[in-house]
């Protein structure tokens, strides 16, 4: 142990005082929720491993990063510039209520072809769910058998936490990070539970109403030390409680739900017009889908927590009390309707009554035939590698949240008191500076004068 250590601290890259530990041994994945996000992410992983497709769209394995002056010449990948964890050394597990293993349930998913499933249909068969922590009364919608008992919420809690200490001595991994890919429960508003540990701890004790399911798996990995990314709507780790123990247990959190889709339109175009200085009189989007998150968001609960996440990101970006005579009155709508026959395979309308020079009206009609879990598996797998990443990191590791992982988000999590930064183009440069900073590079400001001395 001691030679270890020693050999470690060696390799330890260090910066501005800041050092990141080296990304060594296996990286252990735990997914709550086995459905279409999650096994198109695992699969994804298998057959890039296996050279059947690429990682698109994936920040770590496909983006760079400029480095220094334009005149220098300098965009190593973003994967070679700080050290993350490689494909070949993750390793899965998951929760799920139905007893599918990750084959049967992308299968059933249907959102990737049988053939590439049928190539690597050993390896995804492996990967079976562990009983999860489950209550109907938090998503309406579906039930299933494989689910975990236990006297109190405090009994379950002590069970994950189990699961996740044998996942780490089984799978050999030698870090592990959980990403929440369950369903999105019902609107829960944050109480007297969610304060600190000592209520949370309590309420769990007494089976508080207030604490869901994904709260649990929430708690149980920052008990254990274990970096938790939440890619639903849910409060989840939004919560003070969740804070505390991230801060004290130095184990990063970042949330809340994948930025796909429709909303990442509007955060791709919404900034554009601010930019111009266009004004927004209404913006009505409205969706069909009809796998099962399409399903449970016909419940309006589940529906709620939704639409509370989608809608805050126009205000945000438009900033209406900077600009009254251009964002001050906008309507703006959104639905989400279940539809069976599209599958996976979303379709988001957008109609945008914009206006230019003296108040002259223009539309703008987005029709984006999606593809949801396409879009949210390399966000999946770029969220676990960079959470690794934080967990390494002696400068974010004790800090919670992980603000500068905004980037995936549709309700980016940020410090108390702090309004959430939703522009795509922002958030991508907050992520690039952030890792700059962390290897003691520049930051890019993008002023470029002395090209011109
Ligand atoms: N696909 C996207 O683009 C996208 C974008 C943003 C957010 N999300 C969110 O990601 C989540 C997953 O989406 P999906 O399309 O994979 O949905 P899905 O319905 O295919 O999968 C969710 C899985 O979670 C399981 N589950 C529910 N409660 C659970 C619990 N308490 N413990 C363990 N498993 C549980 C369900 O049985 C199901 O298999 C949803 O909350 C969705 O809203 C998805």
């Amino acid at each position: 142990m001691a030679t270890q250590r020693k050999s470690v601290k060696k390799e330890t890259a260090k910066h501005n005082g800041s050092e990141i530990q080296p990304a060594k041994g296996k990286l252990g994945i735990m997914i709550p929720g086995m459905g279409a996000v999650a096994t198109t992410f695992v699969a994804g992983v298998e057959a890039v491993r296996k050279g059947l497709a690429k990682p698109i769209g994936s920040v770590t394995q496909m983006g760079t990063i400029r480095l220094g002056k334009r005149t220098d010449a300098r965009s190593p990948k973003v994967k070679e510039f700080v050290p993350l964890a490689t494909l070949n050394d993750l390793v899965f597990t998951g929760w799920d209520i139905f007893e599918d293993d990750m084959h049967a349930a992308a299968t059933k998913a249907g959102v990737l072809d049988r053939e590439m499933l049928d190539e690597i249909k050993p390896f995804l068969s492996s990967i079976k769910p562990q009983k999860a922590v489950f209550d109907r009364n938090y998503v309406k919608k579906i039930d299933g058998p494989n689910v975990k008992k236990g006297k109190t919420k405090m009994d379950l809690a002590e069970q994950v936490r189990d699961d996740i200490r044998n996942f780490g001595k089984t799978s050999g991994a030698s870090r592990l990070v959980t990403i929440w890919c369950g369903s999105t429960e019902t609107f829960i508003q944050p109480s007297a539970a969610h304060q600190s540990l000592k209520a949370f701890e309590k309420a769990l004790r007494e089976n508080d109403e207030n604490i869901a399911p994904s709260m649990i798996y929430a708690y149980a990995s920052l008990m254990e030390g274990v970096p938790f990314a939440n890619g639903a709507p849910n409060l989840t780790v939004d919560l003070p409680v969740m804070q505390e123990l991230s801060r004290k247990n130095e184990a990063p959190i970042c949330g809340k739900d994948f930025k796909t889709g429709q909303t990442l339109m509007k955060t791709i175009l919404a900034p554009g017009f601010k930019a111009r200085l266009l004004g927004l009189n209404g913006w009505f989007s409205t969706n069909i889908l009809g796998n099962r998150d399409g399903e449970v968001l016909d419940d309006p609960g589940s529906f709620k927590t939704k639409e509370e996440s989608k809608l805050s990101v126009l205000e945000h970006i438009l900033q209406p009390d900077l600009y009254p005579d251009l964002y001050g009155k906008f309507y703006h709508k959104v639905r989400i309707n279940y539809y069976p026959p599209r599958g996976d395979n979303k379709e988001g309308w957008d109609n945008i009554d914009i206006f230019g020079w003296l108040g002259y009206p223009m539309q703008i009609k987005v029709d984006f035939l999606c593809r949801d879990s396409i879009l949210a598996a390399p966000i999946v797998l770029d969220l676990v590698l960079f959470l690794d990443l934080a967990k390494r990191s002696s400068e974010l590791r004790g800090k919670g949240i992980q603000e500068w992982l905004s980037f995936f988000f549709k309700s980016p999590m940020t410090a108390p008191g702090l309004y959430p930064e939703h522009d795509l183009f922002i958030q991508s440069m907050k992520l690039k500076n952030t890792l700059r900073h962390l290897k003691g590079e520049e930051m890019i400001t993008h002023l470029g004068l002395e090209y011109y001395d």
